[in-house]
């Protein structure tokens, strides 16, 4: 007799009594003193794909094989969450600088050694990617990094490096994250070190979310009444609930959306010197390019640089585009004006408006183009892409390449917007929120940073221009024919010049529609 049958008699009967009622009712009916281990190894072995293929196979019980005196109870107890006991956990910082340290650590290691043989250590030295790399995808990992970031941010090195002096010296370099990353650092400085980034603020819920935002197929629109209708009620609802949705066969060729992607992914790899001559804080410029808007303001500065174009209603010169993407950045802009006129003609009668009313209304006027790079990131897990916000613009019209890291927060939830080739994300920015009295939400997303890059996006924003200065002075509020006595208006009037000061005194997550709450 061998396999379980022996164990069993082995381990005697009172200790069986502890183990799985399964085992015990097999034992009792006698299946396992017929069982063949010999042959069930040999099965399992001969099928190449272990202990997941069994699962993959849906097993739903332990096969005789695996069944393990250790995972007596009696063996010993677990006591995950209510001992007294925890194994030593040593901090390696500074152990080759400075000797009191290494002394101490040094005792830590002789007292793990003797007495448990084992222990943890943080700050060893072996970059986050590198453990990332290694068990990429588990939810152990997830765990882990959140640890090792928290002991960093608790260690004070943060609280002690002088931030403005960093800020100032990136910044002066001109040439952005990107400048980091052709330098060769590997390793994320301190100034972008983000709390945000801490996985526990929102589950990441990329896999096993019953959410996806809504995705709008816009064909025939023009001519079909019944579809436009259709669309009409889907535009409502993604308005109303996520603030976010996804268009396809949106009227703009793809090719002219790839190119897009490669003109900006040009600007940003091109020489330094050479996109050096452009990087600028002064907004009265029409093309700038820079990293993180509002780099001094914002507690972490973003994983992104990002080059923009004011361009409606008063376009930069030709000669004043940069020659890398001279061609095609024209051609993008008319088509993304026209595919906002024709979301605003929709996003109107989803309010029962007029058709015309946003665009009547200016809505469509001012284009702002962010062109966005985000270069591949040593250690995405201790900051961001893009900081969570919401957008200061009626609508904006997203085009993104196919790396991912956008996320929505909805329902308390973060979730994935998905990278589909050709398809264009379209959300409510807050000056929308504001006009329809919050019927519209402008809902926070963020971008996150990631090992792998660049990832590239090119955001249109639609919203009042400030050159010329008359754009300043247009007034804003709640829409008058939205509003009733069961619907009063949460919102003052403004005009843009207020808002536009609140827009950019502000970090990059602080909200301006409170500002404007009656
Ligand atoms: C933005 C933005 C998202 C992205 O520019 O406001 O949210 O994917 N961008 O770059
Ligand atoms: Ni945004």
């Amino acid at each position: 007799m061998k396999g379980n049958l022996l164990y069993g008699l082995k381990v005697g009967r009172q200790e069986l009594q502890l183990q799985n009622m399964v085992v015990i009712n097999e034992l009792e009916t006698g299946i396992m003193s017929s069982y063949d281990r010999k042959s069930e190894l040999k099965a399992f072995d001969d099928s190449k794909f272990g202990v997941e293929g069994l699962v993959e196979n849906g097993v739903t019980n332990v096969t005789c094989m695996f069944y393990s005196e250790h995972s007596n109870p009696c063996e010993g107890l677990t006591t995950k969450s209510n001992s007294k006991f925890n194994i030593p956990s040593i901090d390696l910082t500074n152990i080759h600088d400075d000797p009191i340290l290494r002394d101490d650590v040094m005792g830590k290691v002789r007292y793990a050694c003797e007495n448990w043989g084992f222990f943890q250590v943080t700050n060893h030295g072996i970059p986050i990617h590198v453990l990332d790399e290694m068990i990429k995808g588990t939810i152990i990992l997830q765990v882990l990094q959140n640890m090792v970031v928290t002991n960093e941010l608790k260690t004070g090195t943060v609280s002690s490096y002088d931030r403005e002096s960093e800020l100032k010296a990136f910044d002066d370099s001109k040439v952005g994250v990107q400048g980091l990353v052709e330098n060769g650092v590997t390793n994320v400085p301190h100034m972008f070190y983000c709390e945000q980034s801490n996985l526990s603020e929102g589950l990441t819920t990329k896999s096993n979310s019953k959410f996806s935002i809504p995705s709008i197929d816009l064909t025939d629109i023009h001519d079909d009444p019944i579809l436009r209708n259709d669309v009409v009620g889907k535009v409502r609802y993604a308005c109303e609930k996520w603030g976010f949705f996804q268009v396809i066969n949106h009227g703009i060729p793809i090719h002219i959306l790839d190119e897009m992607i490669k003109g900006t992914r040009r600007f940003h790899e091109q020489d330094p010197n050479v996109r050096k001559e452009y990087y600028t804080r002064d907004m009265s410029k029409k093309v700038v390019y820079l990293s993180n808007f509002s780099l001094f303001q914002d507690p972490s500065a973003d994983w992104r640089d990002t080059l923009g174009f004011f361009w409606a209603p008063n376009p930069p010169r030709d000669e004043e585009l940069p020659a890398i993407c001279r061609d095609i950045v024209p051609e993008f802009t008319s088509k993304v004006m026209a595919l906002g006129s024709t979301l605003f003609e929709l996003v109107s009668e989803a309010l029962d408006l007029d058709r015309f009313y946003l665009k009547k209304m200016g809505c469509g006027e001012g284009l702002l183009l962010l062109c966005h790079y985000y270069p591949a990131c040593p250690e995405p897990e201790i900051t961001m892409g893009t900081s969570k916000h919401t957008d200061g613009s009626f609508m904006t019209i997203l085009l993104q390449d196919q790396m991912g890291g956008l996320q929505i927060l909805h329902e308390s939830q973060w979730i994935d917007v998905p990278a589909i080739h050709g398809a264009l994300v379209v959300n409510i920015g807050d000056l929308l929120q504001l006009v329809t009295n919050d019927k519209f939400i402008s809902v926070q997303h963020r971008v996150l940073a990631n090992h792998l890059g660049p990832r590239t996006s090119i955001a249109s924003f639609f919203r009042i221009d400030h050159h010329p200065p008359e754009g300043l002075s247009r007034v804003l509020g709640p829409i008058k024919e939205l509003l009733s006595e069961d619907n009063p208006p949460v919102y003052r009037e403004i005009s843009f010049k207020d808002f536009l000061k609140h827009q950019y005194a502000k970090s990059i997550g602080a909200s301006t529609l409170s500002f404007f709450n009656l």
